[in-house]
């Protein structure tokens, strides 16, 4: 006998069949008239993490909200996180609920709004604010000519046909891959991933466990995040020897360069080797020692913190 029982799988299986932890924002977009409005959002996930032109987020929406009108219009949002109180959740439940107007929903906004850098950038251009209480934004643009919805416009209903995965996709939803333009982080969280995670410098974000029973949204709040680290596998020369053989004709590597990355995960393993090489041709050298290595990643933490 299993340990398990087979729960039923419902319409918003996420929060009525299962206990599914999600981010908590609150998404900016421009109404008709320009100005900033925001709604509350969770089904908000990284969607194209590496190995394409760009990066981009999913975020999965009624499609007659405010919020996917706007996006359908004018393609810009932000995506703000702010950190977890108990009158900062009531704000969010309070943009969370269907029906307002922009104009209703703002009038009582809670937080302050500044210009993020899509709008310094380019002023000529209306871009949706960003809220100054957030701990970090993501400005993004919507990626319309993916699935063919280019051509997808607001209209009073949807009778489809329905896109796969972008734009209008069922007669009440509508997902929308977002390129991230921009990524905004808070001082203090800026220098955690630049110069290193700790239990203290984590970024103190909240769970949203969505709304439950017909009655509750459900949140909570940060909680100090604990680490392990890899484990320390037996370092073996063999395997890293034969991918850096095969890195390249010319470039070659000697051992005590190749133990400088034992650690470095396998899969990414000749990804960073490709690295290694391309910085030597571009200097003219053939053999990487552990000196190189150094130089290289040396360079590349430089670059990460101009980034
Ligand atoms: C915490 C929270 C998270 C929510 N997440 C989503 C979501 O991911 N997708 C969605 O369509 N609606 C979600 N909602 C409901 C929307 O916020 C609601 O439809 C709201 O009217 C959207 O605002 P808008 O019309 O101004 O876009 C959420 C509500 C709350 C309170």
């Amino acid at each position: 006998m299993s340990s398990f029982k087979d729960l039923r799988i419902v319409d918003n299986f996420y929060q009525s069949s299962a206990f599914f932890p999600m981010p908590l924002t609150l998404i900016g977009t421009l109404d008709e008239k320009g100005n900033t409005s925001f709604g509350a959002y969770s089904l908000c996930f990284p969607y194209y993490i590496a190995g394409k032109d760009y990066y981009a987020m999913v975020l999965e929406v009624r499609n007659n909200s405010n919020t996917a009108k706007h996006i359908l219009r004018t393609g810009k949002c932000t995506i703000n996180f702010l950190p977890y109180s108990k009158k900062i959740f009531k704000e969010h439940v309070r943009l969370g609920f269907p029906g307002d107007t922009p104009e209703e929903k703002m009038k009582e906004f809670k937080f302050h709004l500044e210009e993020g850098l899509s709008c310094s950038n380019d002023p000529d251009n209306q871009y949706p604010k960003v809220i100054s209480e957030a701990l970090q934004v993501f400005e993004c643009t919507w990626v319309k000519e993916l699935d063919g919805a280019e051509n997808d416009q607001v209209q009073e209903e949807y009778n489809g046909p329905y896109h796969n995965f972008n734009g209008i996709t069922s007669k009440y939803g509508a997902h929308f891959i977002l390129k991230i333009d921009h990524i905004l982080m808070k001082d203090k969280y800026y220098d955690a991933i630049i110069n290193g995670v700790t239990k203290k410098n984590f970024c103190p974000l909240p769970t949203n466990w969505g709304y439950r029973d017909s009655k509750n949204f459900w949140c909570s709040g940060y909680k100090k995040a604990d680490y392990e680290g890899i484990p320390d596998k037996e370092v073996d020369l063999t395997s890293i020897r034969y991918a850096a053989d095969r890195a390249d004709d010319v470039v070659k590597f000697t051992d005590d360069a190749l133990l400088t990355i034992v650690k470095v995960p396998r899969p990414f393993l000749k990804l960073v080797l490709k690295g290694c090489v391309d910085w030597a041709k571009e200097n003219n050298c053939t053999l990487i020692t552990e000196k190189e290595m150094k130089i290289i990643s040396d360079k590349r933490n430089k670059d990460k913190k101009k980034k």
